[in-house]
Parts: C-alpha cells; structure tokens; sequence
C-alpha cells in the first residue's frame, strides 16, 4: 500500500514558516509583503481559487487586495490596473486568475505584468529564466510538487518522470523542472499530451508519473508499475447530490492506484493545498527581493 504525500500538512508547515517571518517583519516595524489579485468574470473554480489565496494571505499575516472585473472588461481596462500594480510600492506581487475571457489576449495581459510581481511566474522572462535554472518564480503548482517532492526526500535523480498535461500552468514547466540539474530534479521526462498514442505504454514504465489532464480517475493501477510514485494535479469538479452540488475529483483512481505505489498523493489534501501555499511563498520572495 502506497504511503501518502500529505500536502495539506506540508503546505500548512510552509505557511508557518512564512507566518514566523512576517511576525518577525511586523515586530520591526517595516511594511509587511502585499499580495494583489485581478479576477475578471464569474467563473465559479476562478472565485474560488482567488478568495482562497486571499484567506491565505490572512493567514500568513499578508496584505491582500483583490480587484474584480466583469466578463465584459475590456483588455485595456484589464491593462491600466496591471500598469498601476506594476507601479504600486505597496505591492509585491500580483496574479491575474486565469482563464480569462476569449475577448483578451491571454499572452499579451501577462506580458504586460512586471515580472519582478509575476509571483505566479507566468511572464516569459520568468519561464525563460526557470528553463534556463536562473533565479526566479516559479509556478505554484510545479514549485509545490518540487516541494513536496523534497520534503519527503523522494529520489529524482536518475529516474524516469513521465508527465501527463502541457499545460502552461502545469505539464510544461513541470517537465523542464523535473530534467533541471537541481535537486529534486535531475529526471529523465516524457511529456505526454492528447495527441500521445497509449499513454498507458509510458506511464507503465515511468518512476513517477505527475497527472495533469483533468479527467477523473483517468490513470488506473493497471497503468503504473509497482513502487511509483503517483502525483496528482487533477481537480475537476464533478456534480452530485450533496449541498454543494460537487465534488473534486482527482486524475488518479485513487484506490487502484495506491495497491500498486509506493507514494500518492491525495485529492483534496495532496498538490492543492501545495501550490497555495507556495504563492504565498513567492510573494514573500518578492518582497525580499531574494531573486530580483
Ligand atoms: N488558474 C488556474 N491555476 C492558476 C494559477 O496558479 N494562477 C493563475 N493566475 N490562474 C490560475
């Protein structure tokens, strides 16, 4: 039986972490990190990711702010707040909630992000520079992985790391983390995607196999080897009976696969708690000014 990466107590080590530095930042008197937020339309999963990293901020003892716009703003709405974010001292970083609405440019809104606030380490100079094993912020979601990864000492070195998803969010820089000569990193990677033929032929053969395609209980037992180690990124909202009226379900058959794993990662409690907390790390590291 697999044992569990337990990211929901990882994550709330790191918060404590970052909660005794920003004691020690407000017992000196000095202005405490601020982290900012644009949400643009009524995507329910969007509100609410956003009004979670704004209680984290509480929690850590941050200052947050949250700006919200219709799904009807235009883009150059959308840029003026970015360009008085960017200008803002009082701001470390900023995130805008992605997606955003199919009337704006996607590439051109975070480019237009200074990427000394891009804690969400979306800009190109900041991929750029993840690739290339510079300094800089990296995304939450991969960065709480590596984390994980770390605080458990799983071996990466020398291992095959197959990846399902090449979303830019996740898949993508997730592989280029993964091969990096850092620890823990030092992989061999497969980015597999849609357009994969048998992905199962990959992941049977892969150490560890990151899944991020949002397809519940997509990877079976019968697709892992023995001892794998199982991540999964997967949270998609399924629809059932109870109050809520949905469920997060993860990308892993969760029973099946912990038979066959030697680490697995839960859905809730395992890679999404993870990547809260490391926003709010990358907003401290802005703040210090530790990487620019
Ligand atoms: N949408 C889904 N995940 C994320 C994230 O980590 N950051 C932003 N800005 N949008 C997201």
């Amino acid at each position: 039986m697999a044992q569990i990466l337990d990211g929901l107590k990882i994550s709330n080590e790191i918060k404590q972490e970052i909660k005794t530095e920003v004691d020690k930042i407000k017992a000196s008197g000095k202005r405490i990190p601020h982290l900012s937020a644009i949400l643009v339309g009524n995507n329910g999963a969007s509100k609410a990711y956003v009004n979670s990293k704004v209680k984290d901020c509480a929690e850590v003892g941050f200052e947050s702010s949250l700006y919200k716009f219709p799904s009807t703003a235009s883009e150059a709405e959308l840029l003026e707040k970015i360009e008085e974010l960017n200008n803002d001292p009082n701001v470390d970083g900023f995130i805008v909630q992605l997606p955003l609405p199919k009337q704006m440019d996607q590439e051109k809104i975070i480019m237009a992000i200074n990427p000394r606030k891009d804690v969400d380490g979306f800009h190109p100079e900041n991929f750029g520079r993840m690739a290339l094993e510079m300094d800089t912020f990296l995304p939450a979601t991969p960065f709480g992985i590596l984390t994980l990864l770390e605080r458990y000492n799983i071996e990466t070195k020398g291992k095959h790391c197959v990846i399902i998803g090449r979303s830019r969010i996740v898949g993508r820089p997730m592989s280029i983390l993964m091969g990096r000569k850092d620890f823990p990193g030092n992989s061999t990677v497969t980015l597999t995607h849609s357009y994969t033929p048998h992905i199962e032929e990959f992941t049977k053969n892969a150490d560890i196999v990151i899944t991020a395609l949002g397809d519940p209980h997509f990877l079976k037992g019968e697709m892992i080897k023995d001892g794998a180690v199982v991540i999964d990124v997967g949270i998609t909202r399924v629809e059932d009976n109870t109050e809520k009226g949905y469920h997060l379900a993860g990308d892993v058959d969760f029973d099946s696969c912990a038979e066959k794993a030697s680490w697995i990662t839960p859905v809730p409690g395992g890679v999404g708690p993870m990547t809260r907390a490391m926003l709010m790390k990358n907003t401290l590291l802005a703040y210090k000014h530790t990487i620019y």
